[in-house]
């Protein structure tokens, strides 16, 4: 398969163009259609994937890993603390080593620049498991369960509640390229960051997409179509909880909060949640949840970024 996204690493959304992303997410439609009539192509036949974490996770390994030997390849899990990488080797040993023996790398490493260390050094494509600030693969399940439910992404309206978290950041920079407003609302000493926003406004001057970030919670529901929540607390913030929780609870996402927005509105969450925090359990398990569907689009969208970055 040749595209323009072929041999390159997967770190960020901004690296991308719109066609590109567009190529992903056509690309996912596809593998999707095949796999639910049972048809599992080896695109990636004998192709090896490293899977590095230095944290749990359960959509982001299973997906990778089942989804390349769906491909007909293999999947190496390399768990906390199983291999060398910047003690005891250094990042830039282990991609040359890496790169002998894998076609492509996925991580999630708590350092975004310890993982763009490794991807400057490989030689093989590395795809980004999640950062401390940027969750790009989850963006792009995010985007394609939307474009599943509406069918189409023309004048959506994304609504986004509580901190400026990695699936945050992702998710407005790739509305920002698609043409997809995009609402941030939250107390103002959570809004996303002139390091992120500034290179989303720009993106949305060239896309005619809106990006806004309010606390004013009526004004941000009126015509939502997708409404989306992450923790309200992350490694490192344990000693903010108190002070995090009183400042979110005002944005937890409720039905009375969802019946505020668009009337065919999604609820949308990374996962894991905590439920009764962030989000009710009627939502979570209301008509408006899209939540399975998109923890499930993560293997088909990670397949088509698989697909395109590691094809021969
Ligand atoms: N949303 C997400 O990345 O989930 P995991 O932490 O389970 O991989």
């Amino acid at each position: 398969m040749k595209t323009s996204v072929k041999g390159r690493n997967f770190m960020h959304i901004n690296d991308f163009t719109r066609e590109e992303l567009m190529l992903i997410l056509e690309t996912t439609r596809e593998l999707k259609l095949e796999s639910q009539r049972g048809l599992f192509p080896r695109y990636l036949e004998h192709k090896a994937l490293g899977l590095i974490f230095d944290q749990p996770s359960t959509r982001t390994r299973i997906s990778f890993e089942l989804g390349i030997q769906q491909l007909g390849g293999y999947a190496l899990y390399l768990k906390p603390g199983e291999i060398h990488l910047g003690k005891k080797e250094s990042i830039y040993d282990t991609a040359k080593v890496l790169s002998r023996y894998l076609d492509g790398i996925m991580i999630r490493w708590n350092n975004r620049k310890e993982m763009q260390a490794l991807a400057d050094a490989a030689e093989v494509p590395v795809i980004n498991g999640m950062t401390e600030d940027n969750h790009p693969c989850q963006a792009l399940a995010d985007v394609y369960t939307m474009m599943e439910r509406f069918g189409s992404l023309e004048g959506k309206k994304v609504l986004f509640f509580g901190d400026r978290t990695q699936p945050a950041h992702s998710l407005a920079m790739l509305c920002s390229i698609l043409g997809i407003d995009y609402v941030q609302c939250a107390p103002k000493p959570y809004h996303i960051l002139s390091e992120w926003s500034e290179p989303i406004l720009e993106n949305c001057r060239r896309s005619g997409a809106s990006f806004t970030q309010t606390d004013d919670i009526e004004k941000a529901t009126r015509g939502a179509h997708m409404v989306y929540t992450d923790v309200w607390w992350w490694i490192g913030q344990e000693h903010e909880v108190e002070e995090r929780r009183k400042a979110f609870w005002p944005y937890r996402v409720t039905e009375d909060l969802l019946a505020a927005c668009d009337k065919d509105v999604i609820f949308e969450h990374c996962l894991p949640a905590t439920r009764g925090l962030e989000v009710t359990d009627e939502v979570m398990d209301g008509p408006h949840s899209a939540i399975f569907d998109q923890a499930e689009n993560r293997i088909h969208t990670e397949k088509a970024v698989m697909v395109l970055t590691m094809s021969p």
